[in-house]
């Protein structure tokens, strides 16, 4: 498949990142991998590169878990929950996230687990669109700085929110506003305060992981503590881990999760 297969360690979730407009990706052989409903949906597609973005992402996605599972990738019963979450009944948790070409996966051994990946960039109207969505709390902040401190503010504090709501289920369809997160590195991996009562802020850990450097990526699991294990395509022999799992590389780039208040 596409990367190398770790089975997930307890506290710690893997995250698959590939590049789907890589040349040598062979789509029409992964498209062989889609259930027939995620080929009706991929012929929907009107431009020629979300539909192989599509195909690829789906076809890594049940490759990692095929494996996971042992069962043929193909075969695999992808279930989708009401808010539109893809879902395993028995297997590990997972969550996939793309932004342009990025693909990322997450995957837990077990548990509620959310993912978000944004292209990070320039927002000229983070302002704006902060004032349309955030909590009072997190657009304070916001105002306090300037433009490009603002945008990577503003992608940390989206990422965060996006990868909780995703873990929930609710996707964007719970108001942003009800949850608020620091916007900082280190000690600012919070979730400070919950106003919805479906979010229980002493059970979710929120934390953004530096996959790469154009990327802001933010992982939230009803796990304490968590760390993330990076799982690169295009790195020859993989990934990264701090207990050291055979076939596996390097130390890794290990955060410590910060609690959610
Ligand atoms: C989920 C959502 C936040 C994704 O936002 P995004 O930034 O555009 O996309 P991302 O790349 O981060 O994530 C997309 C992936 O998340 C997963 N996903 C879809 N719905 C999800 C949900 N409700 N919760 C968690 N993950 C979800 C899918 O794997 C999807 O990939 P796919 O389209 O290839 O199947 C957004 O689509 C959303 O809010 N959906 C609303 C759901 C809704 O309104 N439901 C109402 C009842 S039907």
């Amino acid at each position: 498949m596409l990367w190398c297969t770790a089975n997930p360690l307890p506290d710690t979730v893997d995250l698959y990142h590939a590049n789907m407009d890589d040349p040598l990706l062979d789509v029409v052989r992964l498209a062989g991998l889609l259930s027939a409903g995620e080929r009706e949906r991929a012929a929907g597609f009107r431009f020629e590169r979300h539909r192989r973005r599509y195909v690829i992402g789906r076809a890594a996605l049940r490759g990692v878990l095929g494996t996971l599972v042992d069962c043929d990738p193909a075969a695999l019963p992808l279930l989708t929950e009401s808010g539109g979450k893809p879902a395993l009944r028995c297997g590990p948790a997972f969550n996939v996230s793309h932004s342009e070409e990025h693909l990322v996966i997450g995957i837990a051994h077990e548990g509620r687990l959310g993912v978000d990946a944004e292209v990070k960039k320039s927002i000229p109207d983070a302002m704006e669109l902060a004032n349309g969505s955030f909590a009072d709390d997190e657009i304070a902040v916001l105002e306090t700085l300037s433009a490009s401190e603002r945008s990577e503010a503003f992608l940390k504090i989206w990422t965060r929110k996006e990868s909780l709501l995703k873990a929930l289920g609710t996707g964007l369809s719970m108001p942003l506003n009800q949850v608020s997160m620091q916007s900082g590195e280190g000690q600012g991996n919070q979730l400070i305060s919950s106003r919805s009562g479906s979010v229980d802020p002493r059970r979710w850990w929120v934390r953004s992981v530096g996959l790469r450097d154009d990327l802001e990526v933010a992982v939230a699991w009803d796990r304490p503590d968590f760390s993330c294990r990076v799982i690169q395509r295009d790195d020859a022999s993989l990934a990264l881990d701090r207990q050291g799992v055979p076939g596996l590389r390097r130390p890794s780039q290990h955060l410590p999760a910060a609690k959610v208040r």
